[in-house]
């Protein structure tokens, strides 16, 4: 049985409590994120989904109206069928709750953050890259005892540092304990940004739950 609602997807098991939720760009798939997943953590286990949206052929999270300009409508409905998905996972794979971190990359980053802030079960820690605010929620969870760690592009021409800034604000509203870090780099990830992000992740298995 696969877990439903159904979504393609990679799942790879790990020997740790941990599963992190891959979460691709526009244009990749679920086979994509698997190696950069196996590099932030050795032990976990890996969840990673294709998107459903189909743009010009090429696979997404949600649909846009133009670069930067989401459909308000399908992104809710995407990220609580996304949700949904991952929960059916963690039963199908006795895969532990409380311990799930998303990693999204540019579309995947931006589900990510929409499903923390509309699902704030889900996860309880992200690592996003080039992430931008998906959408203001009508009531601000309580993301008090979330860990979110974003990576931003100075030079992106894709996702201004501007809107990675309003993000973090946003999740610093809801409570999270932000960390965000600036790097030399445009749209694409950075050997020492995947560094830093993995560095953080290691530091995450280490620290108590905040209450
Ligand atoms: C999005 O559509 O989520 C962002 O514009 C990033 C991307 O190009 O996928």
């Amino acid at each position: 049985m696969r877990p439903q609602p159904d979504f393609l997807h990679e799942f790879v098991p790990g020997n740790s409590k941990r599963t992190l939720l891959l979460l691709h760009g526009t244009g990749g798939n679920e086979r994509d994120l698997i190696p950069l997943g196996r590099e932030l953590d050795p032990d976990g286990s890996l969840l990673s989904p294709r998107g459903k949206i189909l743009e010009n052929g090429m696979p997404r999270f949600f649909r846009r109206l133009a670069e930067g300009v989401f459909d308000l409508e399908d992104l809710k409905a995407r990220t609580n069928e996304l949700a949904d998905f991952v929960a059916a996972a963690v039963r199908h794979y006795n895969l532990a709750a409380d311990h799930v971190v998303g990693v999204g990359y540019s579309n995947g980053a931006n589900v990510a953050a929409s499903m923390l802030l509309l699902r704030p079960g889900i996860m309880h820690a992200a690592i996003l890259f080039r992430a931008m605010v998906p959408l203001i929620p009508e009531n601000l969870p309580d993301l008090s005892s979330a860990r979110v760690w974003i990576g931003a592009g100075s030079q992106d021409p894709i996702i201004p540092t501007l809107e990675t800034q309003r993000l973090v604000e946003l999740l610093r509203a809801a409570g999270t304990d932000v960390t965000i870090r600036f790097f030399d780099a445009g749209h694409g990830l950075t050997k020492s940004e995947i560094e830093t992000a993995g560095q953080w992740l290691r530091e995450l298995k280490q620290a108590a739950p905040r209450r």
